[in-house]
């Protein structure tokens, strides 16, 4: 990685976990490109956000509307070293009932858009040279099976494995691509105070997590205090993932 000022693109930045990266990343001194479907409310947010942030509207279904994405960082700030694929949607449907159209969507939007966002980055961090950071937002349901999550868990497995193989492919390029895995989040006030009982039992902290809790890691597995890290899955759950007995 080269240059004074580094320049990131994270998806899904108008709310949520994609909008406190996007702010963790303008506070840490990145130029912010904050790219979200949702255009009105993503400008909003950058305008609140501290720093070189920039707002773009990007759908991550769309390989032409990623691609403008990347252009419109490039022309912005010179060249991209940091890219965050956030951008998701957490629909759930039973698996007696999912149809083949509900599957394609949450796979489209979470996974495929991932790959695409992916490539395009690598492709414009190899072509200018010094090397770059991806980071990928799997979650908790792609480590373990999840009522109402067959798409979800899925799409979340499928960035897992595809997060291992780029940094394989992309170490040549000193691409590193890590994940992190975000446990049960607050997001907003339409999210209770408390996770499920049944949840909490098993999560060591006990507690959801705030968007800058994730933020951080993934601020963390871009920047040059992550240098001999890649392929990995940071769980930021409160060590649900890892918990087994609980009492005793
Ligand atoms: N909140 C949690 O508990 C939790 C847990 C594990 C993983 N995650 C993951 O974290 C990420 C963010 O989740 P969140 O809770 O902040 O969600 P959120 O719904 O609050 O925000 C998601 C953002 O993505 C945007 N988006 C949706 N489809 C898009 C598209 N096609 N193109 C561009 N932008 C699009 C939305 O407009 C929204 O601003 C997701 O990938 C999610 O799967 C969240």
């Amino acid at each position: 990685m080269s240059g004074p000022t580094k320049t990131v693109l994270v998806t899904g930045a108008a709310r949520g976990i994609g909008q406190a990266i996007a702010n963790r990343f303008a506070d840490g001194g990145w130029n912010v490109v904050a790219a979200d479907i949702d255009e009105a409310a993503v400008t909003e947010a950058a305008a609140a956000m501290a720093g070189n942030v920039r707002p773009q509207a990007l759908d991550v279904k769309q390989a032409g509307s990623i691609a403008e994405a990347i252009s419109a960082t490039v022309e912005a700030f010179g060249r991209l070293d940091g890219l965050v694929n956030n951008a998701g949607i957490m629909d759930r449907a039973p698996f007696l009932d999912m149809t083949e159209a509900f599957w394609h969507h949450v796979l489209d939007t979470n996974l495929t858009s991932t790959f695409l966002a992916a490539q395009a980055a690598a492709r414009q961090m190899v072509a200018q040279g010094g090397g770059g950071r991806i980071v990928n937002v799997a979650s908790n349901s792609g480590v373990f099976g999840g009522r109402g999550r067959a798409a979800y868990g899925a799409s979340k497995a499928g960035i897992i494995n595809l997060t291992q193989t780029m940094a394989i492919e992309l170490a040549e390029h000193d691409i590193l691509v890590n994940a992190v895995a975000p446990g049960p989040t607050k997001t907003g006030d339409h999210i209770p105070d408390e996770p499920w009982p049944t949840v909490k039992a098993r999560m060591p902290l006990a507690r959801f997590g705030r968007p800058e809790e994730i933020a951080n890691v993934a601020y963390f597995l871009a920047s040059e205090d992550c240098s001999f890290t890649t392929g990995h899955v940071w769980c930021a759950d409160g060590g649900y993932t890892i918990a087994g007995i609980m009492e005793g």
